[in-house]
């Protein structure tokens, strides 16, 4: 199984840092899943206009192509205005709405307050409902005071939730193998 991990933003590093440590209770988790990294920092970004697929840039296109090739996803996104990132929504937008579809997602998120917890719950998920992905009941939200100077995780009861996370993910990707992609509606 391949398994996408996205850092979406293009901006700061925190959100990249809990991702790493996500990746490696991933990886104790399952030794099986193929692991691939997207940094959205990496790609050259066009905004989402209606144009063909066909007249976006190579990047853009390489986004595309990652998405459709993974099984899995856990999804990293800083908390920006109270939402998620607009690099993130626009490689959201890019996306066929079948893409991620019954595939498992985990989410950890990161905002420089403890107050925005809630934006995984009213502005991510909702996203990832209407994909109809299968996420996961379990996210970690991180915050600056969760953080030492050199971006590493202080906070013992983040680690466990972030362990719990990698555990019920491989759960989920289990339960995602079962589950035919081919769907009797059109929509
Ligand atoms: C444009 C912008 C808007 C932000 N808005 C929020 C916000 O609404 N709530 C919040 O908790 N943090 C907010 N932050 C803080 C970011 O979430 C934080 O910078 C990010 O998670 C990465 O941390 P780092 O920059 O220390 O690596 C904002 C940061 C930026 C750059």
């Amino acid at each position: 199984m391949k398994v996408l991990f996205v850092d979406g933003t293009i901006i700061g590093s925190k959100t990249g840092a809990v991702l790493d440590t996500v990746e490696t209770y991933v990886r104790e988790t399952n030794k099986d899943f193929a692991i691939e990294r997207m940094d959205l920092a990496s790609y050259e970004h066009q905004f989402v206009d209606g144009r063909p697929s066909e007249q976006y840039n190579e990047d853009m296109k390489k986004l595309v192509k990652k998405f459709e090739e993974a099984d899995g996803y856990i999804l990293a996104t800083p908390i920006f205005q109270g939402s998620i990132p607009g690099v993130l929504k626009n490689a959201f937008d890019m996306l066929h709405p079948h893409t991620m579809r019954y595939k498992p997602v985990s989410i950890v998120a990161n905002g420089g307050t403890h107050q925005h917890h809630l934006v995984v719950e009213n502005q991510l998920k909702p996203i990832l409902d209407y994909f109809r992905c299968l996420v996961t009941p379990n996210y970690v939200y991180t915050h600056a005071g969760h953080f030492d100077q050199d971006n590493r995780i202080i906070d013992e009861d983040v680690h466990n939730r972030l362990r719990e996370l990698a555990r019920v993910f491989a759960k989920y990707a289990e339960m995602s193998e079962y589950l035919s992609k081919d769907m009797l509606d059109a929509n």
